[in-house]
């Protein structure tokens, strides 16, 4: 039997090169070695208030941006998280078992009620709950995560252990972090100097980005005055530049540079210029099936329908389970 691994994201902004390469791709790989369940958190992304357009354009650009990855709704099961109404039922029961100390000491609810003060609302508050709902509805046996979600996962072992030795059944297996292996995943650098891309970083360049803004943007990135000494070590933002131009350019291209760095006779501009073609030549296929995807609404329909059935069907069964070593059942 294949093990299941599941992952959701919140539709609130588009896929960049370091979600591509950090995990999207991998996705695409994984969705043949185990029973995949990738979904969209749209209820998640409540806790922020968006407007109901700005909510269901995100929803859509983030299934159009999966599906244009090469994520195949016939071997993954791909769904958005309010089509599937079983979820947000064994929140509830769940949070009956959720403690209000426990919730108020999560970093990441921490950091929320921080970062939207008028706005710390008791969503944002249970959210590692109905993450934990997301995650054991399916039984999965693995979540890929990155360092800021470790905590939301480790919440999600805690309430499903609590609820098996609660109920005194094995209802649910404890949910594994999956980590991809060095040479799946990539750190894609950001273009500002230093650190990684990321949305919050707001050094993002994305699959969906118009190529004259990548040219922009890649124009614009930090560098120095240039290597004195034959072979000198490269400070963190001219290695970014060649970390990133390794993820999408051609090796000769890579060592030509490298060549000229090392021997002082480097023009960043000139690199800057073949880095930014480079990267628009891997987007803009990508970009172009995006848009085509994203206006085909017939076919955004049926895959969202299909993969809500599927996904209702396994998250049924555990949550009959659940009703009836909870004791919930109809008398009359
Ligand atoms: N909290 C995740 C994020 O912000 C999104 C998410 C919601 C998720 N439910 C999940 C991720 C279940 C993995 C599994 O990135």
């Amino acid at each position: 039997m294949k093990k299941t691994v599941l992952s959701g994201i919140r539709p609130t902004g588009n896929l960049h090169l370091g979600n591509y390469f950090g995990a999207v791709r991998s996705f695409v790989k994984m969705q043949h070695d185990y029973n995949c369940f990738f979904f969209i958190a749209d209820i998640h992304s409540l806790t922020t208030h968006p407007t109901p357009e700005n909510l269901q354009a995100g929803v859509k650009q983030v299934l159009a941006e999966y599906l244009a990855c090469g994520i195949d709704p016939d071997v993954a099961t791909i769904y958005i998280q309010s089509d599937v109404p079983e979820v947000t039922e064994l929140y509830t029961y769940l949070n009956m078992n959720a403690y209000l100390g426990e919730l108020e000491r999560t970093t990441s609810f921490k950091d929320k009620a921080r970062q939207q003060p008028d706005n710390v609302n008791a969503g944002l508050l249970t959210y590692p709950v109905l993450m934990a709902a997301d995650i054991i509805i399916h039984k999965a046996n693995f979540v890929p995560v990155g360092k800021d979600q470790e905590q939301n996962l480790e919440m999600a072992r805690k309430f499903a252990k609590r609820f098996n030795h609660m109920y005194n059944h094995r209802v649910f297996p404890m949910p594994k972090p999956y980590t991809f292996d060095g040479k799946d995943m990539v750190k894609v650098p950001g273009l500002d100097g230093s650190g990684k891309m990321g949305k919050s970083e707001g050094n993002g360049i994305y699959l969906y980005e118009d190529p004259a803004d990548i040219r922009k943007k890649v124009m614009r990135a930090v560098t120095d005055s240039g290597p004195t000494q034959p072979n000198q070590k490269k400070p963190e933002p001219i290695e970014n530049l060649f970390t990133l131009m390794k993820i999408v350019s051609s090796p000769d291209v890579v060592a030509f540079f490298d060549e000229q760095y090392n021997n002082c006779a480097i023009r960043y501009g000139d690199m800057k210029k073949q880095l930014a073609e480079d990267i628009i030549s891997f987007t803009s296929p990508i970009r172009e099936r995006i848009l085509e995807i994203r206006d085909n609404d017939a076919y955004l329909a049926k895959v969202a329908s299909e993969g809500a059935e599927r996904a209702r069907v396994s998250a049924r069964k555990t949550l009959d389970e659940v009703r009836k070593v909870m004791g919930i059942k109809r008398l009359f």
